[in-house]
C-alpha cells in the first residue's frame, strides 16, 4: 500500500511545526504551505528538507491548487489567529482565514482530497459564563477572528453538503507548548508568562485574572487532529470540542507557572482588553465519542515542558 500524502496548511506556525513533526514520525509523506504572516520559516528549520514546501497565499487559486496537488488529507491551520489583531485588522483577518478557506475547499474538492480537518476555535461560542460549551451550543462571535472561523465552519458544512467532500472543524480551546511565539502584542499568554517570568519579570494580567480558559497541550492537539483525519467515518462538516474541559483562572495560571518554574513573582493588573472573552471551558463529550480523543499531557507537565524546565 501506498504511503498517503498530508497537506500541513500553516506549516511555520506553531501547532503547524508541531503537527508537521508528528506526521513524518508516523511515516508519511508530508506537504506544506505558509506566507509567513504570523508563522516563521526558522519553525520548519528541522523539517524544511522533508516535505514539499509552497510559500503564497492560499487564500490564491493558484497557490491552493499547487498545495493540495497529489494529497490526500488535509490539516487546515493557516489563519492569523488572534483576537486583538482582528479587531485591528478585520479584513487581513477575513482574507487569511475565511478567503483562505473557500480558496483550499475548492482545490481540494477539484483534486479529489479525501479529507479537510480544519482549526476552528473555542471563540465561536464567546463567553461560555459557569458552563461548558457543547457543540449544540449557538454561535456568539464577539471579534472578527471569531466571525471568520464561523465563516470556515460553514463553508466546511457547504462544501460537504453540495460537493462531498468530507471536512471536520476542530474548536480548539487555549493551545499551549513550546515553540510558541512569546513576543508581540499578539502573544497568547502562557509563552508570554513563561518569558517575562524565566527572565524574573513580573506577568500583566489584563484585567482581574478571574477570566478562566481551558488550556490544552500542543500535542494533544496534534493527537486529536491526527484522529480526525484517520477516523473511518465521514463527518460531513461536523464541529468537535477539542479542550481538557476544565476552567483555569489566570492568576492561578500564575500561581502554577511560579511552582513549575520555582519563581515567586506577583502578576501586574492591567485594564481588559476589548473583544477578550470572560470565560471559556469545553464540553469534551463528543471528542471523545467521535474520535476516542482525550487529553493526555497534566497541565504542570505541560507547562513544564512549554518551559523547557524538569518538574
Ligand atoms: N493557538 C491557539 O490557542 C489556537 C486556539 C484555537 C484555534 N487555533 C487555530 O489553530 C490554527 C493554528 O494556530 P497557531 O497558534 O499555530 O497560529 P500561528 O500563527 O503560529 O500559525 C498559523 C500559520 O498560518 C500561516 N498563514 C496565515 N494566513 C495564511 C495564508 N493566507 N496563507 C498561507 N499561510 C497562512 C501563518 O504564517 C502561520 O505560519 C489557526 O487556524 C488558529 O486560528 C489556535
Amino acid at each position: 500500500m501506498s504511503v498517503e500524502t498530508f497537506l500541513v496548511t500553516g506549516c511555520a506556525g506553531f501547532i503547524g511545526g508541531h503537527m508537521v513533526r508528528r506526521l513524518l514520525k508516523e511515516g508519511f509523506a508530508v506537504a506544506g504551505v505558509d506566507d509567513f504572516s504570523s508563522g516563521r520559516r526558522a519553525n520548519m528549520a528541522d523539517f524544511q528538507d522533508r516535505i514539499r514546501f509552497v510559500e503564497g497565499d492560499l487564500s490564491s487559486p493558484r497557490v491552493a491548487a499547487e498545495a493540495v496537488a497529489g494529497v490526500d488529507r488535509i490539516i487546515h491551520l493557516a489563519s492569523i489567529p488572534s483576537v486583538p489583531r482582528s479587531l485591528e485588522k478585520p479584513m487581513e483577518s477575513a482574507q487569511s482565514s475565511v478567503m483562505a478557506t473557500v480558496a483550499l475547499l475548492e482545490a481540494s474538492w477539484r483534486a479529489g482530497v479525501r479529507r479537510v480537518v480544519q482549526a476552528s476555535s473555542s471563540a465561536v461560542y464567546g463567553d461560555a459564563g459557569d458552563g461548558a460549551a457543547a457543540e449544540t451550543w449557538p454561535y456568539k462571535p464577539g471579534s472578527p477572528y471569531a466571525a471568520a472561523k464561523i465563516a470556515q465552519e460553514n463553508y466546511a458544512r457547504v462544501f460537504a453538503l453540495q460537493r462531498g467532500l468530507d471536512t471536520v472543524s476542530l474548536r480548539y480551546f487555549n493551545v499551549f507548548g513550546s515553540g510558541q511565539d512569546p513576543d508581540g502584542d499578539y502573544a497568547a499568554v502562557i509563552p508570554k508568562f513563561i518569558a517575562a517570568m524565566l527572565a524574573g519579570d513580573r506577568p500583566v494580567i489584563f484585567g482581574d485574572g478571574s477570566q478562566t480558559r481551558d488550556f490544552i497541550q500542543v500535542d494533544d492537539v496534534v493527537e486529536a487532529n491526527l484522529a480526525a483525519a484517520l477516523a473511518k467515518l465521514p463527518f460531513g462538516g461536523e464541529a468537535i470540542n477539542i479542550g481538557r474541559g476544565g476552567g483555569l483562572s489566570v492568576n492561578s495560571l500564575v500561581r502554577e507557572l511560579n511552582r513549575v518554574l520555582g519563581t515567586d513573582l506577583k502578576p501586574i493588573y492591567a485594564p481588559a482588553r476589548p473583544g477578550d472573552i470572560l470565560h471559556s471551558r469545553s464540553d469534551p463529550g463528543q471528542a471523545e465519542k467521535l474520535l476516542g480523543f482525550r487529553p493526555r499531557v497534566d497541565l504542570a507537565e505541560g507547562l513544564a515542558r512549554a518551559a523547557g524546565v524538569r518538574i
